[in-house]
């Protein structure tokens, strides 16, 4: 959530921010601003509402040389969006950018009001740069990153931050708890960024900091301090990352570019994973020994979103592969804080695309404090989730840009499948049904590309058929519970239509009543021993007059508005195949209603702030 750059050293800093700021921009759009500063201390703060676009417009009338600068790119959480509200904020000598919350804004804020300060914002990130410059005003030598220190320690809740001040134009200082912060180090210069992709391209040589360090940037490096003010090496690791993975590649959206490698990036997730003829999988990550893995009673799955779908689908494919594993799939929003009971010998696995989730991460947490072994299913390399878990399996897609998830869920799920062909593996699980489940998932990316290729003109005019509808229901049974409740999630967030995922068979519970002629029904169909059941919910809908868009493997006569059939043999993977085509509706909707595909209103792709 919001997004942070900044830098010092020799170069044209108006210009590094609002690259960098350009690449964070999925992290937030309400509004964007940079601050320079120049060698005799004069400060330039440019701000706009909107997108980093609109800053751009406000630099080319005020271009400086300056070679030091903090800069953000914000998704309001006090304070509407707008100018006004917009980092970075200054507040007499300090001027700042913030990422997370300040809990306790408020008693401070009073508490300032007492000391003459007045606000020009409704954020609680002012309070924090005013709490900075009242303790950096009252020391007898001034000294920034001791001031920083002493005002963080007053503030109660999640930072991420970059402070700079005119008195010392030589520095930036820096600080993070609960909002990742990493920095990128050359000769003569530092580069800051809420994330990687910030400082891609500029240097590979990268200090993540750790929650409760301050460090200060200069031109000679970097000198870090961890929560008790004593000095720490800098640990320098290399960014395995290219500037590639974050182009579009020729496409028109990131989300179409991330919808259509899905097959790749698939087979990365998948990749010295597999023993084919042997039929077996070797999971390096997780690091469970196979007594730990026959002894394994319990496993929770924690995510958020697109992560907990993922998660949901996982869970009918590990109870598939197992008999005695007792599974809890678990919205980490709520689940942190319910008082719930973990038994022994169980895991959890941690799933988060970004890593950077704050939900998912304080379960992490918790669940690390009650001594529940902690597993990520991460793509992010480096981010906090996946470095504060106990083991993990990477899912090895790249960045995925667009705010929507797709080529992440695919491979959750089947990083998810290979860990429970693990257990399955250590419990003795019959290597016919385990040899089933690996023919499926290597067979997948082929399949995946076929569908695209075959429909994507067909679900284009479905697309069409139905983009002015505003409501609508995905059902599916089984496994493809989770693909409707993913589906409805993928069509809501980015074209708006009101979209909501049941179970087939709950639909006569309620739901049913919605039917009429604003509303349209995504129903999926497998031809499998479920067929029957949810054949007669679409019999249902029909008499009722319901408007419906059956996606199926069936060869049998269908009756339904609509029909997308994909011709395939998987059956276990048939959900990730359904899952594609529902992506690409998506994407064909919002784009047929004029939305912005990757970056839809309200949103920002990495939730960092409860
Ligand atoms: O980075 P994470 O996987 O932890 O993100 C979780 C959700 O915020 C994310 O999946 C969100 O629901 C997506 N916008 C869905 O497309």
């Amino acid at each position: 959530m919001c997004g942070i750059v900044g830098y010092i050293g020799d170069k044209r800093a108006q210009e590094i921010l609002t690259s960098g700021l350009r690449r964070l921009e999925y992290r937030g759009y309400d509004s964007a601003g940079i601050a320079t500063l120049n060698g005799q201390g004069d400060i330039t703060l440019l701000r706009k509402k909107g997108k980093v676009a609109e800053l751009d417009l406000a630099i080319e009338k005020n271009e400086t040389g300056d070679a030091v600068g903090i800069g953000h790119t914000r998704w309001a959480t006090h304070g509407e969006p707008s100018e006004r509200n917009a980092h970075p904020h200054t507040v007499g000598d300090i001027t700042l950018v913030h990422n997370g919350i300040i809990e306790n804004y408020k008693d401070l804020k009073s508490v300032l009001e007492d000391r003459k300060y007045t606000f020009q914002s409704d954020t609680d990130s002012e309070v924090l740069a005013a709490l900075i410059d009242s303790i950096y005003q009252s020391q007898d030598e001034k000294e920034l990153l001791g001031a920083v220190a002493e005002a963080l320690d007053l503030a109660v809740g999640a930072y991420g931050i970059a402070v700079l001040t005119p008195k010392q134009p030589d520095q930036i200082i820096v600080a993070r708890k609960g909002s990742p912060l990493l920095l990128g180090v050359d000769e003569g210069e530092v580069y800051i960024g809420s994330d990687a992709s910030a400082i891609l391209g500029h240097t590979d040589q990268i200090i993540y900091l750790k929650d409760g360090e301050i460090g200060r940037c200069s031109r000679d490096g970097v000198e870090l301090f961890d929560i008790n003010a004593q000095p720490v090496e800098p640990i320098i690791e290399k960014l395995e990352m290219d500037l590639h993975a974050i182009q579009k590649k020729g496409y028109d959206h990131f989300l179409l570019k991330e919808i259509n490698e899905q097959a790749d990036t698939l087979r990365s997730t998948l990749a010295g994973r597999i023993n084919h003829s042997e039929g077996s999988v070797q999971l390096g990550g997780p690091g469970l020994s196979s007594d730990e893995l026959r002894d394994l009673k319990n496993i929770i799955i924690v995510g958020c979103g697109t992560a907990y779908y993922a998660g949901q689908l996982a869970s009918y494919y590990i109870e598939q592969l197992t008999t005695d594993v007792a599974i809890q799939v678990e919205i980490a929003s709520e689940l942190r804080y319910r008082s719930f009971n973990v038994s022994e010998h169980s895991v959890a696995l941690i799933v988060s695309q970004s890593g950077e989730t704050a939900d998912t991460l304080a379960c992490l947490q918790e669940l690390k404090r009650r001594g529940v072994r902690t597993i990520g299913v991460v793509n992010a390399v480096g981010s906090t989730i996946a470095r504060e878990v106990d083991s993990g399996i990477y899912l090895h897609v790249g960045a995925e840009i667009s705010v929507a998830s797709t080529k992440a869920f695919t491979s959750q799920v089947a990083a998810m499948v290979l860990f429970g062909i693990t257990i399955a593996q250590a419990k003795g699980t019959s290597p016919q049904l385990i040899q089933e489940f690996i023919d499926e998932i290597i067979q997948l990316p082929e399949q995946i590309s076929a569908v695209i290729k075959t429909h994507s003109g067909d679900i284009k005019q479905f697309a069409s058929k139905y983009k002015s509808y505003e409501h609508s229901l995905f059902v599916g049974r089984d496994t493809l519970f989770p693909v409707a409740l993913e589906g409805a999630l993928k069509l809501k967030e980015i074209s708006y239509i009101q979209a909501e995922g049941y179970a087939s068979g709950e639909l006569k519970h309620g739901p049913i009543a919605l039917i009429d002629d604003r509303f349209f029904e995504v129903a999926l169909l497998a031809d499998n021993w479920l067929y029957d059941k949810s054949a007669s919910n679409i019999a249902e809908v029909n008499s009722r007059g319901g408007h419906i868009l059956t996606v199926t493997n069936t060869t049998k006569e269908v009756d339904s508005e609509s029909l997308l059939r994909i011709d395939t043999k998987l059956e276990h993977m048939l959900p990730l195949l359904f899952n594609v085509t529902l992506q690409l509706f998506a994407y064909y909707v919002a784009l047929e209603r004029g939305n912005d595909v990757d970056q839809p209103r309200n949103l920002a792709k990495s939730v960092t702030v409860e």
